[in-house]
């Protein structure tokens, strides 16, 4: 494509460029700032401004998804009973759990997977027809986005933590209803005080609504650092890699958040 008015195309390095072109995101640098480049400074949202200025610097969409009145009350607050489990035995109790109606259609509960000591904890909604299948959460197309999005900002996969609000597949993939959300909230808690990320990346609606127990929309949560109580965890709201397949412009902004992200984690005093 070609570089809109006073913008040339960033020297991004190979692998950069391709998990750039893997989310399909061009990065653009303003023609005036020809300040010699390191690595730190390319994902840099200051210097940076990516293709579709509008998309940028517009206001903030909202997903296009209507908002569910079950979703509307905040999630219930922590259980007393928290639940006070090691990895094996956490996973070992959701694996047969029948909290919801959700076993009676799953093939099998998507616990979580990655690093117990990764600084980037990835939180999604549920699982879908493929993550049901396999037990694994995001492994379908938006999964395959993830992954791309993750190494945009230096993560392997395996080098953090992601699960789910809920563990077990709505049935016809449908928004989990709050009372299965909030069965499955102690188990969730519970992955997230072993980990103790420095940051939390919630993707989507669903997942925003849940950890932060509010009904704005993604356009409106995301472009700023939230909190995760319990623990004050940071925690940076972008939208579900599943939405960015069906809206590729709006890429633009998940990687601002991304952007976002980076710098929270390299240097979370700032
Ligand atoms: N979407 C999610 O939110 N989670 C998954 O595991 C897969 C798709």
């Amino acid at each position: 494509a070609r570089a809109p008015a006073g913008w040339r195309r960033l020297r991004l390095d190979a692998r950069k460029r391709a998990c750039l072109d893997a989310m399909g995101i061009e990065v653009w640098r303003l023609r005036h700032d020809e300040s010699g480049s390191n690595s730190e400074e390319e994902i840099d949202g200051e210097a940076l401004a990516v293709a579709g200025i509008d998309a940028v610097t517009g206001p903030a969409a909202t997903e296009q998804r209507a908002p569910d009145a079950r979703l509307a009350e905040p999630a219930p607050p922590a259980l007393d009973s928290e639940i006070d489990l090691d990895w094996p035995a956490l996973q070992e109790a959701v694996s047969h759990c029948r909290s919801c109606d959700l076993h009676q259609t799953r093939t099998q509960t998507v616990f979580g997977v990655g690093d117990h000591d990764a600084s980037l904890m990835v939180i999604g909604e549920a699982p879908g027809a493929d993550e049901d299948r396999l037990g694994e959460p995001f492994v379908g197309r938006a999964g395959r986005l993830l992954d791309a999005m993750l190494e945009a900002i230096g993560f392997a996969r395996q080098q953090v933590y992601i699960a789910n609000i809920i563990k077990c597949r709505p049935p016809g993939n449908r928004d989990p209803h709050i009372e299965e959300a909030a069965s499955c909230q102690p188990y969730l808690r519970r992955q997230i005080a072993l980990i103790q990320p420095k940051l939390i990346l919630s993707v989507g609606r669903v997942s925003a609504h849940n950890l932060l127990g509010t009904e704005e929309s993604v356009g409106r949560l995301r472009g700023r650092v939230h909190r995760f109580d319990p623990g004050d965890i940071p925690l940076i709201v972008t939208y579900h890699p599943a939405y960015l397949l069906r809206r590729p412009q709006e890429k633009a902004k998940s990687w601002q958040d991304l952007q976002v992200a980076y710098r929270v984690l390299h240097d979370p005093m700032d």
